[in-house]
């Protein structure tokens, strides 16, 4: 532990974040790093006098930020942790960074199910750190979950987070391209749930570098339009749900209704494009019949 003047550090954070960055990214490195929390953060702001402990040098906080900055290398990669709705989880380069606008999804669950649903067995397909099923496993402990992803790697740490959470066993991860992997549930899904790389090529080409360069492209990229993976989800998903159960798929901002009538000419009913936070229509739902 290292004692340093609160008056020097807020000094220094005025410095770092000066070179560039943002506020968010910053304190995600602090509280990763040094064990200072956003809210301790705004203790220390109203009230400058004293000391107190941070866990790494300033030196060594700098080095890692000036990283950041000058390489455009995510401070979720360099810090090994990412922060999403209540959970704290590990992130390495193997996985997509799960994003803030992601997080709604469990709240579309939530609306659908209610917080007290009976049981029920849900999937997700392309689970990357374990984001999403994992905080649904947390959410109903009484429910059976499958999270499926191609990528070995992914799966490896989306266990570990889970197991971080977790004493329980009510989440399975298996490894396989999209359905493959739920033969033996066939018709048993009450819910399932992807988001999918959607990512037009031309548009991957373009993405910041800080995407581009280090997140993976398989869980990125979409093909030439984009909805290759979604179009497969979509067409097969009928095969796997129960009678009512339910599809929640993320898509890119602009293809809301080419995902819903996807959904439509595959015999889904109640389909529905979810804004949002930001109004943009990002998630597409459906029943299948
Ligand atoms: C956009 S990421 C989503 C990750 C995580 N669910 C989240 O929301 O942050 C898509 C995930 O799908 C996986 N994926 C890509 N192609 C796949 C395929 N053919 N079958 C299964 N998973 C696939 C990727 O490895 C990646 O983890």
């Amino acid at each position: 532990m290292f004692s340093i003047s609160v008056k020097e550090f807020l000094i220094w954070k005025k410095k770092q974040l000066s070179k560039g960055g943002d506020k968010k990214s910053f304190a995600v490195l602090l509280d990763c790093i040094c064990g200072i929390s956003s809210y301790d953060l705004n203790m220390l702001s109203i009230n400058p006098e004293g000391n107190f402990y941070i866990k790494k040098n300033l030196d060594h906080l700098e080095s890692i930020w000036d990283n950041h900055i000058l390489n455009s290398l995510p401070i979720q990669y360099l810090c090994g942790i990412t922060f999403w709705r209540d959970l704290k989880l590990k992130v390495t380069d193997k996985v997509l960074i799960p994003r803030p606008e992601t997080e709604l999804i469990i709240d579309i669950v939530f609306k659908i199910f209610g917080k007290k649903s009976q049981k029920k067995l849900f999937a997700e397909l392309g689970t990357g750190s374990g984001a999403i099923s994992i905080a649904l496993a947390l959410a109903y402990p009484w429910w059976d979950g499958i999270a499926t992803d191609i990528d070995q790697d992914a799966l490896k740490i989306a266990s570990e987070n889970y197991m971080n959470y977790s004493k329980q066993s009510n989440l399975k991860f298996f490894c396989g391209d999209w359905w493959t992997p739920f033969e033996r549930f066939k018709g048993k899904l009450d819910l399932a749930i992807s988001n999918p790389p959607y990512i037009p090529k031309n548009t991957y080409e373009k993405l910041p570098k800080e995407v581009k360069n280090f997140e993976p492209k398989i869980a990125l990229l979409g093909g030439k339009d984009g909805l290759k993976h979604i179009s497969e989800i979509i067409q097969k998903a009928p095969l796997f749900l129960k009678e009512k159960g339910w599809l929640i798929l993320e898509n890119h901002f602009d293809q809301g209704e080419k995902v819903k009538q996807l959904f439509i000419q595959n015999k889904f009913n109640a389909v529905e494009i979810v804004n949002d936070l930001s109004g943009i229509g990002r998630f597409t739902i459906g029943r299948y019949k």
